[in-house]
């Protein structure tokens, strides 16, 4: 059984989430990105292990192309707006690209400013190199979740949002970094966009979860983006989305009816409007109520 929950009542933690492997009978972990209270919200209400607090919100969000965009006090601003919902799942921070590749320090200082935010956890990009700011995270008692394959941040140097690992050789480094990942401290791994051997491959390497995104079933737990859950949005369709709802179909059929009823003199009517006391009125020489 799995040792996270979905139950409220128990509280997700660090250390639940580390122990969480498949193999050892666990239940799959659910994480969601979540950028906002109400979402938070609805995250927590429907049960899911994680919120990721994704610099996603570069793009699903504030409009970008890529999530190179957002910085620190971006993330800072929508982790502080998830963590006042006070979801029962995990509040992981997303460390925005240039936040933890300077130095430790900087690292420690940019990930403390999420914590402080209300992030119980950060999340950074990449394999190998960054063992030195994950190791400076974890002695300064940040828990890290690594992030590994296509790693958006680094969307210029693989040449574009490109599935990773495909090669023999990608695929043994793959496997290498998620091993130093897991050594240097961290409590789970994102694995996004590679081949669902890879990923097992993976999963299979490491004693800490993988959490995949376009990365086949044999993870340990799934992650998706809200809005592409929800179907907030049709401009990207990636082939590892499931949509469950068409909520941008609901909303533009919600704001259309406002504008008709708006246009026909039906909204507001009586009932969704305010009215002086008869004697008020009357006062004022008013009889009746305006049309
Ligand atoms: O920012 C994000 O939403 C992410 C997920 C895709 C894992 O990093």
């Amino acid at each position: 059984m799995s040792s996270t929950a979905s139950n409220p009542a128990t509280a997700v933690t660090v250390p639940s989430v580390r122990a969480t492997k498949m193999r050892n009978g666990a239940r799959p972990l659910v994480m969601v990105t979540a950028y906002d209270a109400p979402g938070a919200r609805i995250a927590s209400e429907a049960g899911v292990d994680l919120i990721l607090v994704g610099d996603s919100l570069a793009m699903v969000v504030l409009g970008y192309d890529d999530t190179l965009q957002v910085t620190i006090d971006d993330m800072v601003h929508h982790t502080a707006a998830v963590a006042r919902a006070k979801p029962h799942a995990l509040i992981v921070g997303d460390l925005p690209w240039l936040s933890y590749h300077l130095s430790p320090e900087d690292t420690v200082r940019n990930a403390a400013a999420l914590i402080r935010a209300g992030a119980e956890a950060v999340k950074l990009e990449g394999g190998s190199k960054r063992i030195p700011m994950i190791e400076a995270l974890v002695d300064a008692e940040i828990p890290v979740m690594g992030h590994l394959g296509l790693t958006p941040q680094s969307v210029h140097a693989m040449g574009g949002f490109k599935v990773q690992g495909r090669r023999p050789d990608a695929a043994l480094a793959l496997v290498s970094d998620a091993k130093a990942l897991e050594h240097a401290g961290c409590f789970s791994i994102v694995l996004e966009g590679v081949p669902t051997e890879v990923a097992a491959m993976v999963t299979e390497s490491i004693g800490v979860p993988t959490i995949g995104i376009g990365a086949g079933p044999a993870c340990d737990g799934q992650v998706l983006v809200y809005h592409d859950v929800l179907g907030i949005e049709d401009r990207m369709a990636p082939k590892f989305v499931r949509r469950y709802a068409d909520v941008r179909g609901v909303s533009i059929e919600a704001v259309a009816a406002y504008a008709a009823d708006v246009r026909d003199g039906t909204f507001p009517g009586p009932d969704e409007s305010y009215h002086l006391a008869t004697e008020v009125a009357e006062t004022l020489g008013i009889y009746g109520s305006p049309t």
